[in-house]
C-alpha cells in the first residue's frame, strides 16, 4: 500500500451526504443513553472518512443512522442537495441503491440459506432495480452468460475462483474469504457510499492489509466515498482524507487526517494518541 489516501485528495469532489445536528438517545429516564448528540458531518464524493472512537462512543448508531437502519431523535440528513425521504419502502430502496455497509459480523450480511453465486446473483437483480414485493427476481436484460461473467470479474477482482466457492454456503467460507465476497459484492454494486464498520476485526494482518488495498483501488475505479469505523487510530491516519473523532456520541476533533492526528486540539484525540507514541515517524528498528 504505498498510495495512502491523502496522496488521493485531490480527486475528492462535491458534498452529497451531510447531517446537521443529529442525535439519538436509547431508554428514558434514569437509563437514558444519548448515543449520538448533536453531530454534523459532510462526506463528499471519493472522500476517506474516517470515524474513530472508543466502544461504546456511538460509532455504529451514527453508521445504522446514516444507512436509514435506525431514527434519529434529532437532526437532519441530506442527501444530494435534498432533506433524506425514506418514509416509504421504495424510497428507502433507492436510497439503499446508493449506499452498502460491511459490518463487524460478515455473518449479518448474508442470507445463510443462499449460496455464494445466489449471494452475488442478487447483486445483479438489486443493481438492475429488479426488486419486486420484497423479493428480487430475475436480473435485468443480461443474458445468463453474461451474468456469470459478472459474478467471475467481482470474484477475481478479489483474489477469488467463483468457480472453487460458487457451490458454497457462506458458512463453508474461510474468514478471510467471507471478508472478499463482501467486497466482491460491493465491488458489484458500485454504491456511492460505503459504511466499514471495522471491517477487518476478524482476519489476520496480512489478509487485512489486501482488504483495505481492495478497497482503495475500489475508491479510485467507482469514485466511491468510504466511512471506516475503527478504534485504531493509527489506521485511520494511514488511509484518511479527513477524520472525525468521537467521545460519547459526539464529535470532539475532525478535519484532515493531519490536522486532526498530528496537530489535535482536543484532549480526548491527545489520550488516544497516547497510546500510538509513533504514528507518523517510521519505526526505527535499531532501537532498544
Ligand atoms: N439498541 C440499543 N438499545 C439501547 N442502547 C443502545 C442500543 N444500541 C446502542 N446502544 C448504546 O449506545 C451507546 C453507543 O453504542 P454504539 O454501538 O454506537 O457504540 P460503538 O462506538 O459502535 O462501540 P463499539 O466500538 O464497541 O462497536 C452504547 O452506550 C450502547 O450501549
Ligand atoms: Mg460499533
Amino acid at each position: 500500500m504505498n498510495d495512502t489516501a491523502k496522496d488521493n485528495r485531490k480527486n475528492i469532489g462535491e458534498v452529497f451526504l451531510s447531517a446537521k445536528g443529529l442525535c439519538r438517545d436509547f431508554g428514558s429516564g434514569k437509563s437514558k443513553t444519548v448515543a449520538v448528540n448533536n453531530v454534523d458531518f459532510e462526506f463528499r464524493r471519493g472522500e476517506i472518512i474516517s470515524i474513530v472512537g472508543e466502544s461504546g462512543s456511538g460509532k455504529t448508531t451514527l453508521a445504522k443512522m446514516v444507512l436509514g437502519l435506525l431514527s434519529s431523535s434529532a437532526g437532519e440528513i441530506i442527501f444530494e442537495g435534498k432533506p433524506r425521504d425514506i418514509s416509504t419502502q421504495s424510497k428507502r430502496r433507492l436510497y439503499w441503491q446508493n449506499i452498502q455497509a460491511i459490518f463487524q459480523d460478515p455473518f449479518s450480511t448474508y442470507n445463510i440459506f443462499n449460496k455464494v453465486d445466489e449471494v452475488l446473483m442478487d447483486c445483479i437483480r438489486l443493481k438492475s432495480g429488479r426488486l419486486q414485493s420484497g423479493r428480487l427476481q430475475g436480473g435485468g436484460n443480461l443474458s445468463k452468460e453474461e451474468k456469470f461473467e459478472r459474478m467471475k470479474d467481482a470474484c477475481s477482482f478479489v483474489n477469488l475462483k467463483f468457480e472453487e466457492l460458487s457451490n458454497k454456503y457462506p458458512f463453508e467460507l474461510s474468514g478471510g474469504q467471507m471478508q472478499r465476497l463482501m467486497i466482491a459484492r460491493i465491488f458489484m454494486l458500485k454504491p456511492k457510499l460505503l459504511i466499514a464498520d471495522e471491517p477487518t476485526s476478524m482476519i489476520d494482518a496480512c489478509s487485512r492489509a489486501t482488504i483495505l488495498d481492495m478497497m482503495l483501488k475500489l475508491r479510485d475505479e467507482i469514485d466511491m466515498t468510504i466511512v471506516f469505523i475503527t478504534h485504531d487510530i493509527g489506521l485511520a491516519y494511514y488511509i484518511s482524507d479527513t477524520v472525525y473523532i468521537m467521545e460519547h456520541g459526539v464529535i470532539v476533533e475532525q478535519g484532515t487526517a493531519d490536522q486532526a492526528i498530528l496537530h489535535p486540539t482536543s484532549d480526548y484525540t491527545k489520550r488516544l494518541l497516547g497510546d500510538v507514541p509513533k504514528i507518523y515517524e517510521p519505526w526505527d528498528f535499531r532501537a532498544g
